[in-house]
């Protein structure tokens, strides 16, 4: 399973990519927000365009996923010609993101645009990366579309099946990936037959590999190293994780231990090899 670091602060993707184990960045306008007003904060001026252009030459050969911000198949189509024109001339890496439906109402003519869009952008040539996916049905139909991945928002199925049992909950805490079950293993909650984010991507996955669609599943909306595993385990292609995720994925405190026992075991022979 690839590993895409899910930010558009430039700090945290350099750092990230000097681990060596990250292999492309995802971004949406809501981490671009985050990003861009920390460096304005921080008193520096760069445009947008800069900006943009520094996140696509760290990431050099790893794909880079810019989302549109239209609402509309004519706003969507021009704006993903306009960020894979202007920007993936810099490093050859731009993906555009088109959401499976730009509607911002249930039963707005422009709910089929997403899919419209996906299939105009996609036979010009244009990789595309089509995100907020709640169910694999979606995932589908973009994959028909043309979209080169498709992200299902893990995270946000468990937000919303911990919403649904009422109560407040801690959306960085793990959810398990065969749901909430009564004591007889019947499930207790359900969006609509998906038990948890972890399931709605296996299933996502088993319809791809059921149909060989030429199309990579990219776990999204991740929030701890468990979900990441079971992404993996359920034999995701990618899976897109924000910063403080993929720092916590060599955390084990018998990783501490262990360190702190072979550094106080060192006999000064075996140091005094390194000492030359
Ligand atoms: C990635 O492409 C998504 O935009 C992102 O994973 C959403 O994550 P969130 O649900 O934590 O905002």
């Amino acid at each position: 399973m690839k590993i895409f670091i899910d930010s558009a602060d430039i700090g945290q993707i350099q750092e990230a990519f000097s681990w060596g184990i990250v292999d492309g960045i995802t971004t949406n306008p809501s981490l671009i927000k985050k990003a861009y007003e920390k460096v304005k904060a921080s008193g520096e001026n760069i445009s947008m365009h800069d900006y943009l252009c520094q996140i696509l030459e760290t990431a050099g050969d790893a794909p880079v996923s810019l989302e549109v911000i239209g609402t509309s198949e004519r706003e969507m189509t021009s704006e993903g010609r306009y960020l894979y024109d202007t920007f993936n001339k810099v490093a050859s890496n731009v993906v555009v993101k088109i959401p499976i439906s730009p509607s911002l109402e249930a039963n707005s003519d422009h709910r089929y645009d997403g899919l419209k869009a996906i299939r105009t952008l996609s036979s010009a040539g244009i990789p595309i990366n089509c995100t907020l996916i709640f169910t694999a049905e979606q995932a589908w139909a973009a994959a028909k579309a043309g979209a080169a991945f498709v992200s299902p928002f893990a995270g946000r199925i468990d937000d919303l099946l911990r919403k649904n049992m009422g109560g407040a909950f801690d959306k960085t805490e793990y959810f398990p990936a065969e749901g909430l079950r009564n004591s007889d293993g019947a499930p207790r909650i359900d969006d609509n037959g998906v038990h948890s984010g972890v399931h709605l991507v296996e299933q996502c996955v088993d319809i791809f590999q059921t149909f060989d669609f030429d199309c990579e599943v990219l776990a999204a909306s991740l929030r701890n190293p468990r979900q990441v595993r079971e992404c993996a385990l359920v034999g995701a292609d990618v899976a897109t994780i924000p910063f403080a995720v993929i720092r916590d994925i060599v955390d084990h405190p018998k990783t501490v231990e262990g360190m702190n026992t072979f550094c106080a075991d060192v006999v000064p022979e075996y140091r005094a090899l390194f000492d030359s």
